[in-house]
């Protein structure tokens, strides 16, 4: 009975209900205010929406089952699709078995079939539920595992695992590529656990399949991260100190992040590589860090980059996202602090100097995303409306990170996702545009997509699906063809 609090809220715990309800809405009701004319195009979303089996529960927020979500806007209506990703992990719950490795979940304990089976195709069940995004010609599900998930943009039908033409080998990727709209190319990175393990940041051309290697940095104890950032001129990777021994993820017997060990003496390492040469330097800080989501990087005249992060003290947030932590765990388990810090690097001598630009704890941070590897201002994520009183982000923010300034949406009770940031035709500035937010509503067990002015915050509709959309992770806005499809 230690640490029980009534002030914090749980209202967050319906996000973590399984939501099996899949269904088709053509029409929304929008309940408050009024869609923008102009506004048409879709909102595809990706996240867990099942997480207990008829054999167990799976561990963490980043295991449970993909399901896609749909939300296509046109003519001020709004449409809504739900549907599970339809891979061999979803189809050995069907079954009634977990017989898949997921980032916290592990059903493998046998040593020597765990060896036998490897890492990528048989060990781990494409449960892609982190974000959407485009290979070749096709909308894909993304996870850590380079094992994309094509489905269909408009029924959601899953189509299968993509495969990419190509002979580059890794085990583990990010969810998060970057474009490069001006020259039509996607930039990701894949590791590769070996006696020499790497990373190879590679590049690929709009509409291929076919990947091709930029530079490869080596490392002996591999970081976990989640994302990294581009610059005009650089890839970069933010190694944080939440590392693993190759040999001992292979044979540990244990599920994946619990390989990972927080080394914080270790400090941080940047691995840089010039998308141009291939080149690879690297820059070290003494200071230990952690985080999931770079937000953005900017080339400052002669080989120095200004790369701004969401980062925490440590790795405890990992910790947190535990389903027993967040719906078990007393309630003294706050949100960890976050900030937003910017790390200036000198490419030529590898010297990193560091600030604060926004203290206000937040995660799952957007920009305007033609302003990627631009000088930029606003951030927009999800934060904590009072720091110690939140196990779980409840609000949206607005980051000014020239000024430090914050602005903020809440309603009590409401827990909104990952704001998207969607640029008015013509728009008359870096913010001119609108915010696409999926908020679960505690109060009424139900969710609604709600649409902010991204200047100000202030709400401009608000349209109701009458179930949870649980807690989820990322999402796309496509527009719809101007010719139509
Ligand atoms: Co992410």
């Amino acid at each position: 009975m230690t640490g029980v609090r009534d002030d914090v809220s749980v209202g967050f715990h319906k996000g973590f209900d399984d939501q099996e309800n899949e269904v088709t809405i053509p029409s929304l009701e929008v309940e408050s205010g009024a869609l923008p004319a102009w506004l048409s195009g879709t909102l595809l979303r990706n996240g867990p929406a099942r997480f207990r089996l008829e054999n167990g529960t799976l561990n963490h927020w980043f295991d449970g089952l993909a399901m896609l979500h749909r939300f296509d806007m046109a003519d001020g209506c709004v449409s809504y699709t739900n549907r599970f990703l339809d891979t061999p992990a979803r189809r050995a719950v069907q079954d009634g078995k977990l017989r898949y490795s997921e980032f916290a979940t592990d059903p493998c304990r046998s040593l020597f079939r765990r060896i036998a089976q490897q890492f990528v195709g048989t060990r781990f069940g494409a449960n892609a539920n982190v974000t959407v995004g485009r290979i070749a010609d096709e909308f894909v599900a993304q996870t850590e595992v380079p094992m994309p998930v094509a489905f269909d943009k408009d029924t959601l039908d899953t189509i299968g695992v993509l495969g990419y033409e190509d002979r580059l080998k890794g085990q583990l990727t990010t969810a998060h590529p970057h474009y490069d709209r001006d020259q039509g190319l996607a930039y990701n990175y894949l590791l590769k656990f070996g006696a020499k393990s790497s990373y190879g940041v590679y590049e690929l051309p709009d509409g291929s399949r076919t990947r091709r290697l930029v530079g490869e940095a080596d490392v002996r104890k591999p970081s976990y991260m989640h994302s990294f950032a581009i610059s005009a001129k650089y890839a970069i990777l933010m190694e944080f100190p939440l590392v693993v021994s190759p040999l001992r993820m292979l044979l540990s017997g244990k599920p994946f992040i619990e390989n990972y060990r927080w080394e914080p003496e270790r400090g941080t390492r940047f691995s840089i590589v010039d998308l141009g040469t291939g080149a690879v330097t690297h820059a070290h800080t003494g200071e230990a860090w952690f985080g999931f989501h770079h937000v953005n990087a900017v080339d400052r005249g002669d080989d120095v980059i200004d790369l701004d992060i969401i980062v925490y003290p440590d790795a405890g947030v990992v910790q947190h996202f535990y389903l027993e932590s967040l719906l078990d765990g007393p309630n003294h388990n706050v949100f960890p602090a976050s900030e937003l810090r910017r790390f200036t690097i000198d490419v030529a001598t590898g010297a990193v100097t560091a600030r604060t630009l926004v203290d206000h704890a937040a995660d799952l941070p957007r920009i305007n995303y033609a302003y990627n590897t631009k000088p930029y201002r606003y951030v927009y994520a999800n934060g904590i409306a009072e720091r110690g009183r939140s196990m779980f982000p409840d609000t949206i923010v607005k980051f000014d990170v020239e000024s430090g300034g914050v602005k903020e949406w809440r309603h009590d009770n409401h827990f909104p996702g990952e704001p998207v940031f969607v640029a008015r035709p013509d728009a008359d500035g870096e913010d001119d545009g609108v915010l696409l937010n999926v908020v679960l509503d505690a109060n009424t067990e139900t969710s609604y997509l709600l649409l902010l002015d991204a200047r100000d915050l202030s709400e401009i509709a608000r349209a109701r699906v009458p179930q949870h959309v649980p807690l989820g992770f990322h999402g796309t806005y496509v527009p719809t063809a101007p010719t139509g499809r």
